[in-house]
């Protein structure tokens, strides 16, 4: 945690960002670090426009000092790039004023011999940057997006070129965020709320908004009243989708933070008898509990493992929002491009067949099994499905949604659920079982 006093979000920033580096392991600073909410959104910014860009600025850097990555000190490499990332034409910061405090950042960092070195190439970066963009856009996509070659090259085989274009460009916009009304509340309280409280540009959606600004939300009377949830668009679609099955009792069996179960029990409170959450991580159970308090859930929850749950019951529905790679959610998590491995994906698989087999018998018969991902890879997704079912063919068979045409570009062919990230959603796959 920062320290209270002086707090420089860009030099927070800064540290955090070379411990990244050297490791592709990025530890965010908690909102509640900082005593002026803008510092942790400028932090936040900072952080995640680095992350997000990498590539791109490396390739920026190199071509300016005329030296090779490995050449050039780490920290001078860090404050170029987060130099870079305020220079961004939507950032609106002065020139000068990106310029001197970047600088300024190095003799914080024991490195303020490397000072005339950074101040010169940002200013050689705002006389060249038409040049360099130019320059990038020839390059392959993997540096031109700042991706990983091995995650561009595995979509295009899986979803052809055009489409991975389409995902990578996706993945590096800002993220905006979606929220979800409690129906408890009057829209329109909150709204005015939230517009007290600074939060403006909101578009209106059917359950609720797309905040285009959202640095003011989280200090808001309505969120510490439950009066909304942080929820995707594509989450919030899923919850649509399981409108006609049975819901008495429900089981979600990965629930933590939350943000599925209490939608799903805002939908459908007057079905739901039953609604019971459990998650194997401590830590993450306690930010359910926070929610749960917050939204005032009448949930049932307990820290357990889903691969060996103790719970005598059988339920309708379960819902398995199983642990996966991520890969659907890079735009809010730009770490994720560089911290996962090809490999991951099948050690994923394991784990995700695993809590499948600890919870199939918790179906009642003619009850439904809900599995998702918020993950691209099929490994994860379609393999899982098809595996468990060739171990389950006797107990569970597959239901395909029916789409009517309506919400087209939101299923496969064999009737799964699958968005592709895009402006508005993250990526995420769903599959329906049904207990025979
Ligand atoms: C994708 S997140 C769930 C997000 C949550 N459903 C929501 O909407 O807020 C996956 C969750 O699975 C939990 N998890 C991982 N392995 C588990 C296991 N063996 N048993 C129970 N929960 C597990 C993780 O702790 C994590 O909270």
């Amino acid at each position: 945690m920062p320290s209270q006093q002086n707090q420089n979000p860009r030099l927070i920033a800064a540290q955090d960002l070379l411990i990244w580096f050297h490791s592709n392991q990025i530890r965010f600073q908690r909102r509640n670090s900082f005593i002026n909410p803008s510092d942790f959104g400028l932090y936040r910014y900072l952080v995640s426009s680095v992350i997000r860009n990498r590539n791109q600025y490396l390739f920026f850097i190199e071509d300016l000092t005329g030296r090779k990555l490995n050449k050039i000190d780490p920290e001078a490499i860090i404050c170029l790039m987060l130099g870079i990332s305020q220079l961004e034409p939507h950032m609106k910061v002065q020139q000068y004023a990106a310029v001197n405090e970047t600088v300024g950042l190095l003799p914080a960092l024991n490195k303020g011999f490397l000072k005339g070195f950074v101040n010169a190439n940002l200013r050689s970066f705002i006389r060249q940057e038409v040049r360099l963009r130019e320059s990038c856009q020839q390059q392959a996509l993997a540096v031109q997006t700042s991706h990983p070659d091995w995650m561009v090259t595995r979509w295009q085989k899986k979803y052809g070129d055009f489409a991975a274009e389409q995902i990578c460009h996706f993945n590096n916009l800002i993220p905006k965020v979606h929220i979800a009304i409690n129906p408890k509340f009057e829209r329109q309280v909150v709204l005015e709320e939230l517009k007290h409280n600074n939060v403006k540009d909101l578009e209106e959606l059917q359950n609720g908004w797309r905040v285009n600004n959202p640095s003011g939300i989280f200090n808001t009377e309505s969120l510490r009243s439950g009066a909304f949830l942080v929820q995707d668009p594509s989450s919030q679609q899923l919850i649509e989708l399981i409108a006609p099955l049975p819901k008495q009792s429900v089981l979600d069996v990965c629930a933590a933070p939350g943000g599925k179960l209490f939608h799903l029990e805002w939908a459908y409170h007057s079905e739901i008898e039953l609604l019971i959450a459990i998650d194997n991580s401590t830590s993450r159970m306690h930010r359910l509990i926070e929610n749960k308090r917050r939204i005032g859930s009448k949930s049932r929850i307990a820290v357990m493992d889903a691969k060996k749950p103790a719970i005598n019951a059988l339920f309708d529905l379960v819902v398995v929002d199983a642990p996966c790679s991520g890969t659907g959610t890079i735009q809010k998590h730009p770490e994720i491009k560089w911290n996962r491995q090809p490999s991951d994906f099948l050690i994923n698989q394991k784990n995700q067949l695993e809590i499948l087999a600890g919870v199939r018998d918790l179906v009642k018969p003619g009850g439904f099994l809900l599995y998702v991902t918020c993950s691209l890879e099929v490994e994860e997704n379609h393999e899982v499905v098809d595996q468990f079912l060739q171990q389950n063919s006797a107990g569970y068979s597959h239901v395909p949604w029916q789409t009517d045409g309506v919400m087209q570009d939101s299923f496969t062919k064999e009737g799964f659920y699958m968005c592709l990230p895009d402006q508005h959603r993250m990526g995420m796959f769903a599959a329906l079982l049904q207990k025979k």
